[in-house]
Formats: C-alpha cells, sequence, structure tokens
C-alpha cells in the first residue's frame, strides 16, 4: 500500500458501516477522510440524532475534527435501504459483548446479516470481533452474500492515528469472494502498512490470537513483576532489559493493575471459550486470565500493608477509566478495585478527567470528586489507577500537607518514585521493591 493521500478521489466508491459505536465511527471518518462518501448505518435513533447535531456519544481524541472536516462526505441514518442504496461495501461494525458463558454474543451481527437481502451487489466486510468459524456460518446460512473477514486493530485513545497508519491490514475471503477481498484492498490501498489477504477462518483467527497475545504478554510481565518484589527485583528494569531484544520487543510489558477495556478480557473469553467448545482445553489462555483477575486484587495487600486494617480509611483513586485518552470503563480495573475496597469497610472516592459520567453510573457509591487535589484532601492513601498524564504534573509536594497519610500505590508505576519518596511520601509500586528504583 503507498502513503495516505496519494489515490486519486475521485475513484473512490461509496462505503457503508453497520454501527456507529467507536469502531464504527471511526472506520466511517477514516474513509470519509481518505475520499469516500459514506453512509453509516445505526439502530439507536437517539444516537444518528446526536451524530447528526454534530456531537460524539464518546471521547476519542482526533475523531471530532475528523467528522467535523468530512461532513458532506459523511452521512447518518437509521435506514438500511439508504446504505445498500450506494454502497457495495458494507462494514460491520457492531459490538459483540460477552455471554454468560463467556462466548461472544452475535446477535447483533445476526440482526445486521437478517436485515439484509440474501444477494446483492453488495459484500458484507466483517470488523466486528468474531470467532473464528462465524464467517463460514455466515455463509452456510446466507450463500448468496459475498463475506469478506477485515479484523479491526485499532487501540482506543489512538483510534484515528491507528487507522491511517496500521501496522497490517488483514483482508480474509474464500474461493468466489475474491472480487469483494480486492475492493476491500483497494479502499485501504492509500494507507502505509503490510496488507495480509488470506482466508476468512484465518484472519477471524489472527484477530484473537493477536488479542490474546498482547494479553499473554501483560499477565506475563504482572507475573513477573509479583515476583520480583519478592527477590528484590525493580519490574520496570527487567522489562527495559528484556524488551531490548528485538524477538521480544519493549511494548505491552508494562506492569500495573491488570488490562481492562471492552477488547481483552472479552475477546481472551471469548477465545478460551471457542476452544474449549471444540474440544480444546487453552491452558495457557486461562492462566493469563486468572492472572489478571489477582492483579486487580493486589493492591488491597499494598494498602493493608502500610495501613493495617482498611476500615473507615479514606482511600482516593487517581483516575476510573481503563486506560488514559478514553472515558470507557468496561472492565476496568478500577471497578473491581473500588469493590474490593468498599468490601473492606474502606471509604472511596475517586477523580478522573474525562470517565465521571460513566463513573456516576457504574460506581454509585463512590464519591467522584472534581478535581485530583479535592480527592486527595484528607485521604489515608491514593491508589493511581489509571496514568493519565495530568497525574504527573500535579503538585505532589504541597499535596502531602493536605493528604491525612501520605501514602500513595502507583498502580501503573507512572509517577517519579524517587522525588515521591523526597517530598515525604511512601511510594509503593508494582514490582519495585523497597518503593520504586532511585527511592531507597
Ligand atoms: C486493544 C488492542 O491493543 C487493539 O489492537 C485492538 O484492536 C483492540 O483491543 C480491540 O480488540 O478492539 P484497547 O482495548 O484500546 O486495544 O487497549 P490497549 O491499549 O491495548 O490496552 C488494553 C489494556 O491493557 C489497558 O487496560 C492497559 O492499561 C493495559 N496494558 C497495556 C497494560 O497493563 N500493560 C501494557 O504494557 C499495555
Amino acid at each position: 500500500m503507498s502513503a495516505a493521500g496519494s489515490s486519486d478521489v475521485s475513484a473512490r466508491g461509496p462505503i457503508g458501516v453497520v454501527g456507529a459505536g467507536w469502531v464504527g465511527l471511526v472506520t466511517a471518518a477514516c474513509f470519509a477522510e481518505l475520499g469516500h462518501d459514506v453512509r453509516a448505518m445505526d439502530v439507536d435513533e437517539a444516537k444518528v440524532a446526536t451524530l447528526d447535531d454534530g456531537e460524539l456519544p464518546f471521547h476519542e481524541p482526533g475523531l471530532p475534527e475528523l467528522v467535523e472536516r468530512n461532513r458532506e462526505r459523511l452521512r447518518f441514518t437509521t435506514s438500511m435501504e439508504d446504505v445498500l442504496e450506494v454502497a457495495r461495501l458494507l462494514f460491520v461494525c457492531v459490538d459483540t459483548p460477552p455471554t454468560y458463558s463467556g462466548d461472544a454474543d452475535l446477535s447483533r451481527v445476526r440482526a445486521v446479516i437478517g436485515n439484509l437481502p440474501p444477494e446483492g451487489e453488495f459484500a458484507i466486510v466483517m470488523k466486528s470481533t468474531v470467532p473464528a468459524g462465524t464467517g463460514a456460518s455466515i455463509k452456510r446460512d446466507v450463500p448468496g452474500l459475498a463475506y469478506v473477514s477485515c479484523p479491526e486493530f485499532l487501540k482506543e485513545g489512538s483510534a484515528v492515528e491507528d487507522f491511517m497508519h496500521p501496522d497490517r491490514v488483514v483482508i480474509g475471503a474464500d474461493s468466489g469472494d475474491e472480487w469483494a477481498a480486492d475492493e476491500v484492498a483497494a479502499a485501504y490501498e492509500p494507507l502505509d502498512g503490510e496488507l495480509v489477504r488470506t482466508d476468512v477462518a484465518s484472519a477471524e483467527m489472527i484477530k484473537l490470537a493477536s488479542n490474546a497475545f498482547l494479553a499473554t504478554k501483560i499477565s506475563f510481565i504482572n507475573e513477573i513483576a509479583n515476583v520480583s518484589e519478592l527477590v528484590g527485583a525493580d519490574v520496570t528494569e527487567v522489562a527495559r532489559g528484556m524488551g531490548l531484544d528485538e524477538r521480544i520487543g519493549p511494548s505491552f510489558l508494562r506492569a500495573g493493575i491488570g488490562y481492562g477495556g471492552s477488547c481483552f478480557p472479552k475477546d481472551t473469553q471469548a477465545l478460551k471459550q471457542l476452544a474449549g467448545n471444540t474440544g480444546y482445553h487453552f491452558q495457557l489462555l486461562n492462566a493469563v486470565i486468572e492472572v489478571n483477575e489477582l492483579q486487580k486484587r493486589r493492591v488491597i495487600g499494598k494498602l493493608e500493608k502500610h495501613l493495617g486494617s482498611l476500615v473507615g480509611k479514606e482511600i482516593a483513586l487517581l483516575g476510573l477509566a481503563f486506560k488514559p485518552d478514553t472515558d470507557d470503563m468496561r472492565e476496568a480495573s478500577s471497578l473491581v478495585l473500588a469493590a474490593r475496597l468498599q468490601g473492606e469497610g474502606a471509604q472511596v472516592r475517586a477523580y478522573d478527567p474525562v470517565a465521571e459520567g460513566a463513573a456516576q453510573e457504574l460506581l454509585p457509591a463512590v464519591d467522584l470528586a472534581e478535581s485530583a487535589e479535592q480527592a486527595l484532601d484528607g485521604a489515608d492513601a491514593a491508589v493511581l489507577v489509571t496514568e493519565w498524564p495530568e497525574f504527573a504534573e500535579l503538585d505532589w509536594g504541597g499535596l502531602r500537607e493536605r493528604m491525612s497519610n501520605p501514602l500513595i500505590v502507583d498502580g501503573r508505576n507512572f509517577l517519579d518514585a524517587a522525588a515521591l519518596r523526597e517530598a515525604g511520601f511512601t511510594y509503593e509500586g508494582i514490582g519495585r521493591p523497597n518503593g520504586g528504583a532511585g527511592g531507597g
């Protein structure tokens, strides 16, 4: 693929997007930016009205500007006919949340397919994360539909950048649907990044395996952190030394209080179930999931080490979103942590720069502060949960006086341990003995 923006814009055909959630909107706005007319459909009338008013239902850096800049080329609708009227490629971006059994819930995907004519001059391009085998099953049910698997690898918080500069674009199609795969490849042609053309089942598996591997890296480094604490090593140093081996690589080796979000927890569970359903016990993935669950709770032990019983203690959580630059709190470590702290009898207050709206609903018993300073006022301990850059900029020297007890548990190894200890804090990181490197 060539550099972004180098192709002839007039050659780009209209694109349909079904599901105007986070993946769908990013996909729609980015294809509009590349010069396509895009019709994005969602069954939620209120959401379509909001989008028509030029507002976005969630926080994603760069996306509002992109939507605004491409308003002429972006149309939102609740009608599938509107989309099919013009689009040959139908990017399906509906969500596939976990069911009670841990399998992915495909009801929204099935509803989309059920609403389509059984054949026509269009192709389904599946972006929703689905179990391997879903494409084959849809083709069995509706053999006249052209079907392409094109999983998305966007990260929340940098989704626009990731779309425009992908590491790779995976396009899976089976025999008979190559024409559709060619058209999808043409749509991505202006972008840099490797193109992986393969069959549908392999494309589906690439997505699940990629997320499972990244989750494995995180659980692995978290276990190394836990062992490091016992043997007097510093996991940030260990990760630095490991990451320089190009077979290992430096990314996703940040130890902390576990991964969250709408993808890793759901997709690891779904792959585990998918394996189980086909008679395979995926041992490694089971361990990855269990390590992540336990990791979220380790903060409690660290607090108790310094405070004893947590009954009546006031604990301030800094950050609630599952990671910075998003207001998404799905499967956030903060949810488990807040519930565990309350279970131990602590009073929990919290501050997050953007996730307040989501937090009000999900954490009704947590006191939400309007600033980090307010959250820390009179607190017996602070726990850094999400590494928002503004937390590194706080006047920690001044804040020490405002807290009842100057204890910081840095759940992301994000703050300057040495400076905090200098300022009189007791600092506990994750996998960093004696309060963190340089902390003495
Ligand atoms: C993840 C993948 O990175 C994307 O490639 C994929 O497209 C997406 O899921 C998806 O399936 O839709 P995302 O959930 O936005 O993207 O978040 P990540 O940046 O991957 O972070 C996930 C979690 O891992 C966060 O809670 C983060 O704090 C944690 N993490 C990440 C660590 O604890 N340590 C690390 O070294 C890296």
